[in-house]
């Protein structure tokens, strides 16, 4: 069996090395460094290149190393070829605590406040009344963040493709039943998948819809959010806030404008980060598999594109 690491943009030493160790037998390298490319039939992908695709004649199986796949060209990918993800729930509980601390951090103020102290001034106001969260996407992720929010005292609706039953929730399916969603809602989460129909769901439209209060926080992808769209919701009152953790180009050049925006607080892609070793498991789990033709974990649904 030969596999190929095809995670670009970061050093893959340790991965390597501890793949290497649970997996005596497999011949593992390294994209570019790769001499055997037509042997090779299971790629570890993170935003590999288009062009890696039709040099694979063998390719079985590519597994992402993340929880998206929307780094894996699936249109270029035979038939045949299964593409599985990453799902872990240190994974979901590291997302779900990040995105109840930033709701809360708009609800008790605490941007307003970091710039007051910039400032010394004191001005003591209560805390916002607002504790309807919205959920866009209830999979993995966000029935963690779903769950998690419940806990903490707030009212929990979410959207997904197919229709969910979740105690506390109140979900909403399907294109039809989007707008009836969004009523209400006073922090708005997105936690989809990049596809085709979730590509700009975060626009113009959807922010004319929400009450005038309402913070957006988008840990899924930067394609999600028509940015200039954001920035004219923030600048005309039409949202109160955004918290922001991915970026349609990543890092965020630094002539952007979101960067300096009272309203918009960044982190660097960090809501939820792979943790190596459990990532490991999986991959090996996974290639152990496949070798013996045996069922794969967590495979996605190409035809609907995660
Ligand atoms: P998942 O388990 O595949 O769940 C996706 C959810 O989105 C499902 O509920 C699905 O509906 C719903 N969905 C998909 N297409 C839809 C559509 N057209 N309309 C309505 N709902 C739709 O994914 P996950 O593991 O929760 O991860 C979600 C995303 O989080 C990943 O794809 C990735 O982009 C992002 N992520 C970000 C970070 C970070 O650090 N910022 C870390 C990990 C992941 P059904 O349930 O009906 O299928
Ligand atoms: C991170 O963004 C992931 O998809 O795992």
């Amino acid at each position: 069996m030969s596999v190929l690491i095809c995670v670009t943009g970061r050093d893959n030493t340790k991965l390597m090395h501890k793949l290497r160790l649970s997996l005596p037998e497999v011949m593992i390298s390294e994209w570019p460094h790769c001499t055997n490319l037509s042997e090779i039939e299971f790629v570890i992908a993170w935003n590999a290149p288009q062009a890696l695709w039709a040099q694979l004649p063998n390719l079985k199986v590519v597994q992402s190393y993340g929880a998206g796949v929307d780094g894996i060209e699936l249109d270029h990918l035979l038939p045949h070829v299964v593409v599985t993800r990453i799902v872990d729930t240190g994974l979901a509980d590291d997302m779900a605590e990040y995105v109840l601390t930033h709701a809360l951090a708009h609800k008790l103020r605490l941007r307003e406040y970091n710039l007051k102290q910039h400032l010394c001034e004191w001005k003591p106001r209560r805390v916002k009344p607002y504790n309807h969260v919205g959920i866009l996407g209830l999979g993995e992720l966000g029935q963690a963040a779903a769950k998690r929010f419940l806990n903490n005292g707030f009212i929990v609706s979410g959207w997904s493709r197919t229709k969910k039953s979740i105690e506390g929730v109140t979900s909403y399916h399907g294109e039809a039943a989007f707008n009836q969603f969004l009523e209400s809602l006073d922090y708005i989460v997105c936690l989809l998948p990049l596809t085709v129909q979730t590509s700009g769901i975060l626009n113009r439209t959807l922010f004319e819809q929400v009450p005038a209060h309402c913070v957006l926080i988008n840990v899924a992808r930067g394609q999600h959010l028509i940015d200039e769209d954001l920035i004219w919701a923030l600048d005309n009152n039409k949202l109160a806030g955004a918290t922001l953790d991915v970026f349609s180009e990543e890092p965020l050049p630094s002539e952007h404008p979101f960067w300096h925006h009272p309203l918009i607080t960044m982190t660097p892609h960090c809501a939820a980060i792979t943790d190596l070793t459990s990532v490991c498991e999986q991959i090996t789990i996974n290639i152990n598999a496949s070798n013996e033709q045996r069922p794969l974990q967590n495979i996605i649904d190409r035809s609907a594109g995660y």
